[in-house]
């Protein structure tokens, strides 16, 4: 079966066919094409996505990335269905992508699946070569969502069968990477480069040198709670202090904070609460496989440190993530959750299609 996937719930455009057999039980995707054309660029003077300006931006790369799927010799009429996410997301690029799906469909007469932008990053893991690993899930899944709009633990017991067992209960994590960045003066968005100067920064293993003006220590949000919730807000607020306090000590000139020495402060303290939760829902579940999804999955940091939690709480359960091209934002990843529902015959006309800013996973 051949998918068209479309993705415009946030600041990158994306279409993507995929090739998919398998059914829901032993899903398998091949990369036909994988387009997306990113709004970084525009957004990036205002430090965060303008709505109306990505909607614009949205229906322009749309007519291109369609000639561009024409050009590359995959015919559209030759696609047996169409996946186009419509929630959660920005609702006025979220019904950029929709209506291009209805004028799709008015052409070709295919048949649509409406996509939960969230299940496409659960289904993201599937996708890609195998990094060096199966790409097998086995249910029931454990997964952390991490985005720059979401952080949630989600229950999987088999593929559209989800609970959700925690959530953030005010900034996502990815959001928090991104604020921190803007009070570090560094450029949007600023997940990557926080983890770029917080890698540094443990290398040069400064963490522990007590005379260090640089060391900071941050709160573990919610690591005391008794459920699987997050915060990351006073993460965020305590970043902030910290390099107010220290500019009010420094004298005039004098050395301040070392932003490296921040950006790892923060991580380390992010990364903390984010594993502590899964592994506290590990105990609660006991899941056959770990995920690990979402804009915030590339954080190696994150990677690295929930591997050797979940290898130590339960020894044979692997941590799967998706291959790197497929981390953050992209219409594969919708392709392959539309195949699924396909699959289960699970079809909405295009007139009833409607985007739902605040869509979840579970209803
Ligand atoms: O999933 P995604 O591409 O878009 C949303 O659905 O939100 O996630 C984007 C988020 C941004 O907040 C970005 O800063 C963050 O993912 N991100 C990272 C890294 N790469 C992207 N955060 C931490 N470390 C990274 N390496
Ligand atoms: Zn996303």
């Amino acid at each position: 079966m051949r998918i068209l996937g479309i993705e415009t719930s946030c600041d990158e455009t994306a279409l993507a066919v995929v090739e998919a057999n398998g059914g829901v039980e032993r899903p398998r995707f091949r990369i036909v094409l994988n387009l997306m054309m990113s709004q970084v660029a525009l957004h990036a003077p205002y430090g965060g996505v303008v709505p109306n300006l990505a909607k614009r931006a949205h229906r322009e790369a749309l007519a291109e990335l369609k000639k561009q799927v024409e050009k590359s010799g995959v015919k559209l009429g030759e696609i047996n269905a169409l996946a186009v996410t419509v929630g959660p997301g920005l609702e006025p690029c979220l019904w950029e992508g929709i209506t291009f799906t209805q004028e799709l469909v008015r052409e070709f007469k295919k048949p649509v699946v409406a996509v939960n932008h969230m299940e496409g990053h659960l289904a993201s893991v599937l996708l890609g070569p195998p990094a060096g690993g199966e790409r097998e899930i086995r249910f029931p899944a454990l997964a952390l969502l991490v985005s720059g709009g979401h952080t949630e633990l989600v229950w999987m017991k088999q593929w559209l069968d989800y609970e959700i067992l925690g959530e953030t209960q005010d900034d996502a994590v990815g959001e928090a990477f991104d604020k921190v960045a803007r009070l570090l003066g560094l450029p949007y968005p600023g997940g990557p480069e926080i983890s770029k100067l917080a890698e540094k920064a443990r290398a040069k293993n400064v963490r522990h040198s007590v005379s260090n003006i640089n060391a900071i220590e941050l709160p573990r949000p919610m690591i005391k709670s008794r459920d699987l919730n997050f915060s990351f807000s006073g993460l965020k607020t305590a970043v902030l202090y910290a390099l107010r306090s220290a500019g009010r000590q420094t004298p005039a000139g004098g050395p301040s904070l070392d932003t490296a020495e921040v950006a790892r402060a923060f991580e380390d303290a992010a990364v903390d609460a984010l594993v502590f939760k899964t592994v506290k829902a590990m105990k609660a579940k006991d899941p056959r496989t770990v995920i690990l999804a979402g804009g915030v999955s590339a954080n190696r940091h994150l990677r690295r440190e929930l591997e050797r939690a979940v290898a130590a709480e339960s020894a044979g359960v692997p941590v799967l993530y998706p291959d790197p091209a497929f981390t953050g934002d992209n219409a594969a990843m919708i392709a392959a959750a539309g195949y699924l529902h396909a699959q289960k015959h699970d079809f909405t006309s295009a007139e009833e299609l409607k985007a739902e800013g605040r869509l979840r996973l579970t209803v």
